[in-house]
């Protein structure tokens, strides 16, 4: 990079000998700019880890004000943190490219169908969108949804009081999770167990031994009750995202790997914004006055807390070629961050952005992504928070309110870590 800057200032030297007063003035401009932007194409910005954990937003509000994409070296990536650029770039999949034959989760969990492009990846989409589609979950997952929900309220019942993360968001989003990919012969505790030591094996760049042995463990788990249920489904399909595989004739591989996907993207988002959201309306009584009035829904709880607080809060990509863009030289193979929480709190597009207002317009969000890999599970993720567990819950305990410290973590994936409530 240096090397071109020097060339341009030699190239316009040498034409500034010939040229008159004015046009010296352009080409000195035409520096200027040309310095300026290759300054913009070296932008990076450091953080604490820890705190970045914590609390991202501090952070994504100084990068997204800082350019439109910044170096960050501790995560060894490219962050892409204003709305309006995720919502072109996403689309871009010659220059950002999903396929990341070389990554954590490719290596752990097989190559699955958020690490493909075009239309390979189109392929896979459509053998599982049957499963996931508004009218499946309507017909057949919604009541069964709602009857799980109504038996984990029955049992939490007489305790008055329960951490609504783990006795209740998680079942609710695992039983969930175990009817939809078809593996209904594990515990709710079992699919948040391996849900999360995949997680954590994707996230483990510092290649803790420990992390990795896990997730092998958890994926050793999901593929034995895939080849528990393969047989049974054969002989008795069902609307399940592996039956829907079976029938399709995928190959085994590509059947295991988005499995493992379905699970590791399908547990721990929805238990985070049903334990999330519920915290945010006790936080805002004034917003829960409004859905007792029947002035705003629950959907609107949904769709504002997932802007707010992001469950997903990055989907990454790999550079498929060299592409100056958004004032940055991007290099292919460079690793880049599509920071949807940085977006959502965009104050170019929202107003007030920190804070938690359900009757705003939110049609602007990405918090299901932007581009082709956009949140398969979106719909059975609106019907099964916005539409089962959070009205069920509210309805079931009136009286319900917070009884401990609240904290949350995370910003790849972000949620409260307890939510300690109390009713009666
Ligand atoms: C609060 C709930 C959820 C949120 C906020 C969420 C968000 C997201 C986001 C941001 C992406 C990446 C989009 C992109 O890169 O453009 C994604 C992808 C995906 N999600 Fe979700 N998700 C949720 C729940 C679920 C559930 C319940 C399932 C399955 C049952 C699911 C299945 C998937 C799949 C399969 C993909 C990959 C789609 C593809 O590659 O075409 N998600 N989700």
């Amino acid at each position: 990079m240096r090397a071109e800057s020097g060339c341009e200032v030699h190239r316009v030297q040498c034409l500034a000998r010939v040229i008159t007063a004015q046009e010296f003035t352009q080409v000195a401009m035409m520096v200027a700019s040309t310095e300026r932007d290759l300054k913009l194409m070296h932008e990076h910005y450091s953080i604490n880890p820890e705190a970045f954990w914590s609390d991202p937003y501090p952070d994504l509000r100084s990068i997204q004000q800082q350019a439109p994409a910044v170096e960050v070296p501790e995560l060894n990536a490219i962050l892409i943190t204003r709305r309006d650029d995720i919502y072109t770039q996403e689309k871009r999949i010659d220059v950002f490219s999903s396929r990341q034959p070389g990554g954590l989760m490719t290596v752990l969990m097989g190559e699955n169908m958020m690490r493909k492009d075009g239309a390979e990846h189109l392929a896979e989409r459509k053998v599982l969108m049957p499963s996931l589609s508004i009218q499946t979950v309507r017909n057949i997952w919604r009541p069964l949804f709602e009857q799980h929900t109504d038996q984990i309220l029955d049992k939490l019942e007489p305790a008055g009081q329960c951490d609504l993360v783990t006795d209740f968001a998680m079942p609710v989003s695992g039983e969930a999770l175990k009817l939809i990919t078809g593996l209904t012969q594990m515990k709710a505790t079992e699919m948040d167990r391996v849900s999360q030591h995949m997680i954590d094996g994707c996230a483990n760049y510092a290649g803790v031994a420990e992390v990795e042995t896990r997730c092998h463990e958890a994926t050793r788990f999901i593929d034995d009750h895939i080849d528990q249920m393969m047989p049974l489904l054969a002989k008795t399909p069902d609307s399940s995202v592996l039956a829907a595989q079976m029938a399709s004739g995928l190959n085994i591989d590509s059947i295991r790997a988005n499995i493992k996907l379905v699970i590791s993207g399908g547990q721990n988002e929805p238990r985070d914004a049903i334990a999330g959201a519920a915290w945010a309306l006790l936080e805002h009584p004034q917003q829960r006055d409004k859905i007792v009035a029947g002035d705003a829904s629950y959907r609107q709880v949904f769709e504002e807390y997932a802007r707010w607080m992001s469950p997903i809060g990055m989907s990454p990509r790999q550079v498929a070629r060299d592409e100056n863009v958004l004032n940055y030289a991007f290099k292919t193979g460079q690793r880049v961050f599509f920071m949807f929480g940085a977006a959502n709190r965009d104050p170019r597009v929202f107003d007030h952005p920190d804070e938690f207002d359900i009757t705003r317009d939110n049609r602007k969000t990405v918090s299901f992504g932007a581009g082709p890999h956009f949140c398969a599970g979106a719909a059975a993720s609106r019907a099964l928070i916005a539409d089962v567990a959070l009205p069920k819950l509210f309805a079931r305990f009136p009286g319900l309110r917070i009884n401990g410290d609240v904290t949350f973590g995370g910003w790849a994936f972000r949620g409260p870590l307890s939510v300690p409530v109390a009713w009666g």
